[in-house]
């Protein structure tokens, strides 16, 4: 994409799956990229493409100095580290809100006395909550059920009063079910394409909460990174508005593990649990304000996501070994 050619760029979270990716694309783009991470969840071999191409600051939000470093003049910030699991905010909640509210403003007060004038800030759809109405457009409330949601709610507020106070042209993406190559399996919640990867090249059952009939808005990381960077490029006001990112459609999780067995060849039935309490039941982004807007246009299909993912997973898993 052009407009980054030349320029300073800061992502936070940028060892994380999604950070990882978009510091790959800009980096293809000629931009001079820097990453602050703390390697709490992210990886120093998710940017092993590229790190001979950037500099990586390891260390976190909350440690003034570092943060300084890594921003360094940057002309945007791509904010996308966080404290990510929702169940865990709810045990944790001092520690997730210290990381993602305390932490993002923190953060665009470096950004305020260092004059960046742009920040993108990874939100989420986690924000809407419980409820069911589908497609979501960002027109419905706010209505947080985590501290994990609330943190991200308040970090948009924060953008916004940043934005109108000090100037700062700030946008907010709010992601849906991201999916893709280094997301990593293995907790009890983690994202279920990464859970059903690891399973069925394993030659191990998928393991499916409730009847599968639920439905998400599965995006393949490559569409959200095209979102970001049309986010720091957007010519409009960027006075904190947030915008919807996902495929702008919804497939239920058993149709999920079906064209993934189908792929691995697999013709082994899903376990059934339970229903996890608080799942919702459907899930889909509309997209139309971040095409109308940003100019955001999906390229990669679900199937072609998970072609990706399964490869990725396999190659991962055989160089484990
Ligand atoms: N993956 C999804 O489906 C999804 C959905 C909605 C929102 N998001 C948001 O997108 C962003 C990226 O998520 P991801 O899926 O890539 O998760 P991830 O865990 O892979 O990435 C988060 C990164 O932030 C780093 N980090 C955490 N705390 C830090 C701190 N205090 N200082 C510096 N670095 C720190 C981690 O080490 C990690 O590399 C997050 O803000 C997340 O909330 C992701």
């Amino acid at each position: 994409m052009r407009g980054f050619s030349g320029k300073t760029i800061c992502v936070t979270g940028g060892a994380g799956f999604i950070g990882s990716h978009l510091a790959d694309a800009l980096v293809a783009a000629g931009a001079r990229v820097t990453v602050l991470d703390d390697l709490s969840t992210g990886r120093l071999d998710n940017l092993a493409a590229v790190k001979d191409s950037i500099r990586f600051v390891q260390g976190s939000l909350l440690e003034p100095s570092r943060l300084a470093e890594a921003v360094g003049g940057a002309a945007i910030v791509f904010h996308l580290a966080a404290y990510v699991s929702a169940p865990g905010s709810v045990r944790e909640p001092f520690e997730c809100h210290e990381i993602n509210t305390t932490g993002t403003m923190r953060l665009l007060e470096e950004c305020r006395r260092q004059r960046t004038s742009r920040v993108v800030f990874a939100s989420s759809a986690a924000v809407y909550g419980d409820s069911e109405v589908s497609p979501k457009s960002e027109r419905e409330p706010m209505l947080p059920c985590s501290v994990y949601a609330q943190s991200k709610a308040a970090g948009e507020h924060l953008l916004r009063v940043w934005s109108h106070c000090h100037g700062l042209r700030a946008v907010s993406l709010r992601f849906f079910n991201v999916f893709g190559p280094r997301q990593t399996a293995g907790s009890a919640y983690s994202a279920a394409i990464a859970a059903f990867a690891d399973a069925l090249l394993r030659g191990r059952p998928v393991t499916i909460f409730g009847e599968g009939n639920q439905t998400r808005d599965f995006v393949p990381v490559s569409n959200v990174v095209q979102c970001l960077m049309r986010a720091a490029m957007w010519e409009g006001p960027a006075a904190g508005e947030a915008f919807n990112v996902g495929l702008g459609r919804a497939i239920s999780i058993r149709d999920v593990s079906t064209i993934m067995a189908n792929i691995v060849g697999s013709d082994q039935e899903p376990v059934f649990l339970p229903a996890r309490p608080g799942d919702v039941q459907h899930s889909c982004a509309d997209i139309g304000a971040a095409r109308r807007v940003l100019g955001y246009e999906p390229t990669d299909s679900v199937e072609a996501g998970l072609r990706e993912t399964l490869a990725w997973c396999r190659e991962a898993m055989g160089s484990l070994r």
